[in-house]
C-alpha cells in the first residue's frame, strides 16, 4: 500500500514536469485565486453537488455518482460522519455504508472530483451535528471552543481521516479526486457568540487543518474571519451578495440549497427549479465559480442517524435526484442545461470580472470577455411580475420575470432560467395496493416491564446520561400509593398526573394501561404533559416511556442540552392535595424488549414471534412493532 501510494505521486509529480517542460510554466495541484479554483494551473468554473455516503447503500453509489455527472456535475461533495465512523473511543468503522474510501473512489472512477467536508463537526440534521455521544462524556470537555480535551479530540479525528486518505492517494497532488477540504461548519455565528474563546478556537482549526498539508485548499462556509489561506464561502437560497473577505479567494457557494428537510408532520418542502436556477445564474454572474447543491441528492437517515429532534427519516431534500435514486424531473433537466450554458461561457467567466450594464429599471446585462476574443453574456430581469424586452448587442431579447438569460458567444441565448424546456411531466408517487402488502405485527413486552436491566434512583435522571443514546427509550417507572378513602375511587373525578419533560416526546402508562402522550418540537424541546390518570387503591404503577427523537445538530453548547423526564412530577386531585413525585423512587429500564430482540433486523435475524396484522387488528396494544416486506414488482410503461 505505502509502496504503491509513493509510486503514485512520483509519477504524478512526473506528469506536472512534463507539463512544466514541454508546455508552459503552470502550477501542480490544487491552489485557487479571486477568480476561481486553479486546478493544475486552469481556472474552473466548478459545479457541484452533496451526497452524503451513509445516506444510500454502497450499491446505489455507482449510479447516483454516474447520474450526477451525466447532470453536469463536476465535483461530488461529502460531510465525514464522526459518529458512524468511531462508535466508540478508538473503534473505527469505515465499513458498508461508511466505506468513504470506496465512495471517494467511486467519484474517482467517474472522472469527477470530490469536496471533503471533514468537519468533523457537520450539522447536516444527524445525529448529534455528527459528533458520537462518548464525546459529551470526555472529562472536562466543551464543544467547539477554544478548549483542550475538545481540540484534542476533533485534531485525533482530523488527522485520522487525512492520512486515510493520503495513504490511499485520493488528494488531488497524488494524482487523486479530492480537491477541496472543510474544517469546521458555520462557525462564525458561533464564534461571534463565545467571543475571544470562539475567534482562538477558530484561528486553531484553521491553522490545525493547514499543518496537515493536504495539498489542496480548505474552506470554512459561513465564517467570515477565515484566517488566510483558508477561503470563506456562503450557504443560503441564495448567495449573490456574498463577498470572499479577501479580494485574492474566489467566489464560493458551498450549500445552494436544492429545497429543505423534512420533521416528523411537518410540511415537505418544495423549491422550484426555477428560482433555484435563477439564484445559481445570479451567483455565477456576479463572478461566482463555484457552487454546490445542498442536497444534490439528499437520501434516507438510515437507522437512528437522524438529528434534530424530529427530522425525518426520508432526507429527499426535494433534491434533483430524489431519495430512491431517480432523477427527478423538471428539476434535474433544467439544471443539467443550466450546466452547460454555464460551462460554455467557463473560458470567457473565469478571464475577467464582469462589465455591468442596465438595460432598464429591472434589467441588466453581465459581460464576461476573455483576451483571446471569449465574450459570455447573462441578461438578468429582476423584475418578479412582468417580462421584458430589452436591447443588447443591437439584438432584441425577452425575458421572463425573474429570469436570467445565457449567451454563452453574446448572441444566442441558450438558456433562460425560467423557461423550462425539459420534460414537464412530474412523476407522481402512488400508495401501492395495500392488500399486496403483507403487513405483521409484534406486540412489545410490557408485563416484565421493570424487571431486569434496572437502574434505580431517587429522583429524576437526565436521559442521555443513562442511555448514552445506546437507544432512543428509557423507561421512569414509580410506584404511587392510593389511599382506600380517595373520593374518585367510586366513580369520583381521576387525579390528574403532570409531568415536565426537557424531551423529545413520551408516552404514559397507568398500571400497564397507556393514558396519554405528549411531546415537544425540533425548535422547543420541552414540554408538560398533563392528564387524567385511572388509579386504584393500593399500589399503582406510573411507567413513562421518555423518547429522544434524535439529537440535536445545532445550537451552541448542544451537548450540554438535557433530555427526558426531569420533572416535576405532580399528583394533583388527591385529598392531601398536591402530591410530588420528583424526588421519590425511580426506576429505569434502557431500550425497548423489541429493541434486544433485533426486530429491527432487515435479515429477520430475531427471536420476534410476527403476527399477520390482520389477525392483530383486533387487540388493543399500546407498543406495537409493525414490519412489512414490499417484494412485488411494479410494471413501468
Ligand atoms: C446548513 C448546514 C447543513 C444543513 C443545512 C440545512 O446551515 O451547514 O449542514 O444543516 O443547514 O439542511
Amino acid at each position: 500500500m505505502e509502496t504503491n501510494s509513493i509510486s503514485k505521486s512520483i509519477f504524478f509529480l512526473y506528469f506536472c514536469f512534463i507539463i512544466l517542460v514541454n508546455l508552459q510554466l503552470i502550477q501542480c495541484g490544487v491552489t485557487y485565486d479571486k477568480k476561481a479554483i486553479i486546478i493544475n494551473g486552469q481556472r474552473r468554473i466548478l459545479i457541484s453537488g452533496s451526497i452524503h455516503y451513509p445516506r444510500s447503500t454502497p450499491d446505489m453509489w455507482e449510479d447516483l455518482i454516474m447520474k450526477a455527472k451525466e447532470g453536469g456535475l463536476d465535483v461530488i461533495q461529502t460531510y465525514v460522519f464522526w459518529n458512524g465512523h468511531e462508535p466508540s473511543p478508538g473503534n473505527y468503522y469505515f465499513e458498508g455504508r461508511y466505506d468513504l474510501v470506496r465512495f471517494i473512489k467511486t467519484v474517482q472512477k467517474a472522472g469527477l472530483y470530490v469536496h471533503l467536508r471533514i468537519g468533523p463537526y457537520v450539522c447536516a440534521e444527524w445525529n448529534f451535528g455528527g459528533f458520537p455521544v462518548w464525546l459529551k462524556y470526555v472529562p472536562g470537555i466543551s464543544f467547539r471552543t477554544d478548549n483542550e480535551p475538545f481540540k484534542m479530540a476533533m485534531q485525533g479525528f482530523t488527522q485520522k481521516i487525512v492520512q486515510m486518505m493520503k495513504s490511499e492517494s485520493l488528494y488531488e497532488t497524488q494524482g487523486g479526486p479530492i480537491i477541496l477540504s472543510q474544517i469546521e461548519n458555520e462557525y462564525g455565528s458561533e464564534a461571534k457568540a463565545f467571543g475571544a474563546a470562539g475567534q482562538a478556537y477558530m484561528n486553531w482549526a484553521a491553522t490545525m487543518a493547514v499543518r496537515l498539508d493536504t495539498g489542496v485548499p480548505w474552506v470554512m462556509c459561513k465564517e467570515d474571519d477565515a484566517p488566510d489561506p483558508v477561503i470563506n464561502a456562503c450557504n443560503g437560497f441564495y448567495c449573490d451578495a456574498f463577498t470572499p473577505n479577501k479580494p485574492y479567494k474566489p467566489t464560493m457557494w458551498t450549500e445552494a440549497w436544492s429545497g429543505w428537510f423534512t420533521e416528523f408532520g411537518g410540511t415537505v418542502h418544495q423549491r422550484p427549479v426555477e428560482d433555484l436556477a435563477f439564484a445559481v445564474a445570479r451567483f455565477i454572474q456576479k463572478g461566482g465559480s463555484f457552487i454546490n447543491y445542498y442536497m444534490y441528492h439528499g437520501g434516507t437517515n438510515f437507522g437512528r442517524t437522524a438529528g434534530g429532534p424530529f427530522i425525518t427519516t426520508s432526507y429527499d431534500y426535494d433534491a434533483p435526484i430524489d431519495e430512491y435514486g431517480l432523477t427527478r424531473q423538471p428539476k434535474y433537466g433544467h439544471l443539467k442545461e443550466l450546466h452547460r450554458a454555464i460551462k460554455l461561457s467557463e473560458r470567457a467567466l473565469v478571464s475577467a470580472d464582469p462589465i455591468v450594464t442596465s438595460l432598464g429599471t429591472y434589467q441588466q446585462a453581465h459581460v464576461f470577455t476573455s483576451g483571446s476574443g471569449d465574450c459570455a453574456a447573462f441578461l438578468s430581469n429582476f423584475n418578479s411580475k412582468s417580462a421584458a424586452r430589452v436591447m443588447f448587442n443591437n439584438m432584441h431579447y425577452n425575458l421572463p420575470p425573474w429570469s436570467i438569460s445565457i449567451l454563452p458567444d453574446c448572441r444566442n441565448a441558450v438558456f433562460n432560467t425560467a423557461k423550462v424546456g425539459v420534460q414537464t411531466s412530474q412523476m407522481q408517487m402512488l400508495p401501492s395496493n395495500s392488500q399486496l402488502l403483507s403487513w405483521e405485527t409484534f406486540d412489545e413486552d410490557m408485563s416484565s416491564l421493570g424487571e431486569d436491566r434496572m437502574i434505580n434512583s431517587f429522583g429524576l435522571l437526565e436521559q442521555i446520561n443513562v442511555t448514552r443514546d445506546s437507544s432512543d427509550y428509557l423507561w421512569y417507572i414509580t410506584s404511587v400509593e392510593i389511599n382506600p378513602s380517595e373520593s374518585f375511587l367510586n366513580g369520583g373525578e381521576w387525579p390528574t398526573l403532570t409531568v415536565g419533560s426537557k424531551g423529545h416526546a413520551m408516552h404514559v402508562f397507568i398500571n400497564g394501561q397507556l393514558s396519554g402522550s405528549a411531546r415537544g418540537t425540533r425548535e422547543n424541546r420541552r414540554f408538560t404533559y398533563t392528564g387524567k390518570v385511572n388509579m386504584r387503591a393500593g399500589t399503582n404503577r406510573i411507567a413513562l416511556l421518555s423518547i429522544a427523537v434524535g439529537l440535536p445538530n445545532n445550537g451552541a453548547h448542544y451537548e450540554t442540552w438535557s433530555t427526558g423526564v426531569l420533572g416535576p412530577v405532580e399528583l394533583h386531585g388527591l385529598k392531601e392535595g398536591k402530591r410530588d413525585l420528583t424526588w421519590q423512587k425511580w426506576s429505569y429500564q434502557v431500550g425497548l424488549k423489541g429493541e434486544a430482540m433485533n426486530v429491527v433486523s432487515p435479515n429477520g435475524v430475531s427471536s420476534a414471534e410476527w403476527m399477520q396484522a390482520s389477525l392483530a387488528a383486533q387487540k388493543q396494544q399500546p407498543l406495537t412493532w409493525f414490519k412489512v416486506m414490499n417484494c412485488q414488482k411494479i410494471a413501468s410503461d
